[in-house]
C-alpha cells in the first residue's frame, strides 16, 4: 500500500517531529473489517471479561482488557524469573484488578501509568519493576500480538478487550511491548481506508520497543488518563514532497530455541538508516491525573496475597 523507499531521506527526520503534523487517517469505523474479534477466543480465557474474579497467582489465562488508567492488563512470564522472549507463546495476563480470572499485579510493581484513548486505538504506558510479575532481572523485552510464528497468537489463545466504546469489545489487532521496567499496550478500536487496525496496530517492528513504535507520555511517578490524537501507523514518514517512507525490519536469521525456530530481525537493510524516533509525538488533551493505582494485594506469592481475597 506505501510505497518502501530508500530511508536515506529519514535524515529529515528531526524536522517533522518538530512540526507534529497530524495524522489525516480518516473517518474512524468500529465496524469496518478488521476492527472486533470474531474467531474464538483462547481456552484458557474466561469467555467474556470479568470484574472481581477469584484471585490465582498461578493462573493461565490470557485475557488482557485494557479499559482504564487503573484497570489494565499486559503480558508476563507464567514462571518467576523468565525471559520474555523465550516464552512469547506462552506468556499470562496480569492485571491491576482481579479480572479476566487472570493474575493481579502486585503494589508496588507499576510507578507510573498513562492511559491515552484516541479515536483509532486505546494506549497504555506503564513503568514499574516487573521482576515483580515474574521478569528476570535486566530483561529487555518482547513484543506480543495476535499473530505469532504460527500465527495463532503470541501468546496462543490471547485475546484482548476493551469497554471504551461503552461496552467490553473483543479487538482484533493489538501489540504489547514488555520489558523489566517497561510495558506499553495498543488496542486498535477502529479502522479507516487509510489507517485500517493492521497498519495502526503494526505488529512487525519487535526490535525498537515502546517509544519509538507507541509514542506517547512515559515519564515515571505519574499517573493520567487522557485524550488524544492518533499517532502516525509505526514505521511509517511522511516526506516533506509529500511522500511516505516505510521503515521495516529485515529478516535476517532463524536459530532454533527450546521452544522451536526464532526468527531474527536486523533493523534496516544496509541502505537504510534507522529513524531515531517515531514520526511525531501524538498530542493529548482532557487529561486528567490519578495518584496511584493500588489494588491492596502485596506480592504474587500466595500466602500474603490471601489477604486481599478478602477486601
Ligand atoms: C482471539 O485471538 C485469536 C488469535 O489472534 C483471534 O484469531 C481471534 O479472533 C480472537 N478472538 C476474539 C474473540 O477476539
Ligand atoms: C489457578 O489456575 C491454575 C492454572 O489454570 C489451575 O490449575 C488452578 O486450579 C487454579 N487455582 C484455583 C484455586 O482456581
Ligand atoms: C469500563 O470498566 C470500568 C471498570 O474498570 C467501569 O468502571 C466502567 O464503568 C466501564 N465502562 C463502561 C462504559 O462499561
Amino acid at each position: 500500500m506505501f510505497a518502501v523507499k530508500s530511508l536515506c531521506a529519514v535524515a529529515v527526520l528531526a524536522s517533522s517531529v518538530a512540526a507534529q503534523a497530524k495524522f489525516q487517517y480518516g473517518t474512524p469505523n468500529p465496524n469496518m473489517a478488521g476492527v472486533v474479534g470474531r474467531n474464538s477466543n483462547g481456552p484458557t480465557n474466561p469467555k467474556t471479561p470479568q470484574e472481581n474474579t477469584p484471585i490465582n497467582q498461578t493462573s493461565m489465562a490470557r485475557l488482557v482488557s485494557v479499559n482504564s488508567v487503573d484497570d489494565w492488563c499486559i503480558y508476563g512470564p507464567p514462571e518467576n524469573g523468565q525471559t520474555i522472549a523465550n516464552v512469547e507463546g506462552e506468556v499470562v495476563a496480569y492485571c491491576t484488578k482481579p479480572r479476566n480470572n487472570a493474575r493481579v499485579i502486585p503494589d508496588g510493581t507499576v510507578t507510573a501509568a498513562h492511559f491515552v484513548k484516541t479515536p483509532l486505538y486505546v494506549q497504555l504506558m506503564a513503568l514499574g519493576d516487573f521482576t515483580k510479575i515474574g521478569f528476570a532481572p535486566g530483561d529487555q523485552g518482547g513484543e506480543l500480538d495476535p499473530h505469532g510464528a504460527t500465527n495463532m497468537g503470541n501468546p496462543v489463545g490471547g485475546n484482548v478487550t476493551s469497554n471504551v466504546s461503552g461496552k467490553d469489545v473483543f479487538y482484533e489487532e493489538w501489540m504489547n511491548f514488555v520489558s523489566v521496567d517497561q510495558a506499553c499496550i495498543r488496542i486498535c478500536i477502529a479502522g479507516t481506508d487509510v489507517a485500517p487496525t493492521p497498519l495502526e496496530c503494526q505488529h512487525t517492528l519487535d526490535e525498537m520497543g515502546c517509544n519509538w513504535v507507541m509514542p506517547g507520555n512515559y515519564a515515571d511517578n505519574s499517573f493520567d488518563t487522557c485524550d488524544g490524537d492518533a499517532a502516525y501507523p509505526p514505521g511509517l514518514f511522511p516526506q516533506p514532497d509529500g511522500s511516505t517512507s516505510t521503515f521495516q525490519q529485515y529478516f535476517s536469521s532463524v536459530y532454533t530455541a527450546p521452544g522451536g525456530d526464532v526468527q531474527t530481525f536486523i533493523n534496516a537493510s544496509p541502505d537504510q538508516q534507522t529513524p531515531s524516533a517515531a514520526y511525531s509525538l501524538p498530542s493529548t488533551s482532557q487529561c486528567t491525573t490519578a495518584s496511584s493505582i493500588a489494588n491492596g494485594i502485596k506480592s504474587l506469592v500466595s500466602g500474603s496475597s490471601s489477604s486481599a481475597m478478602m477486601l
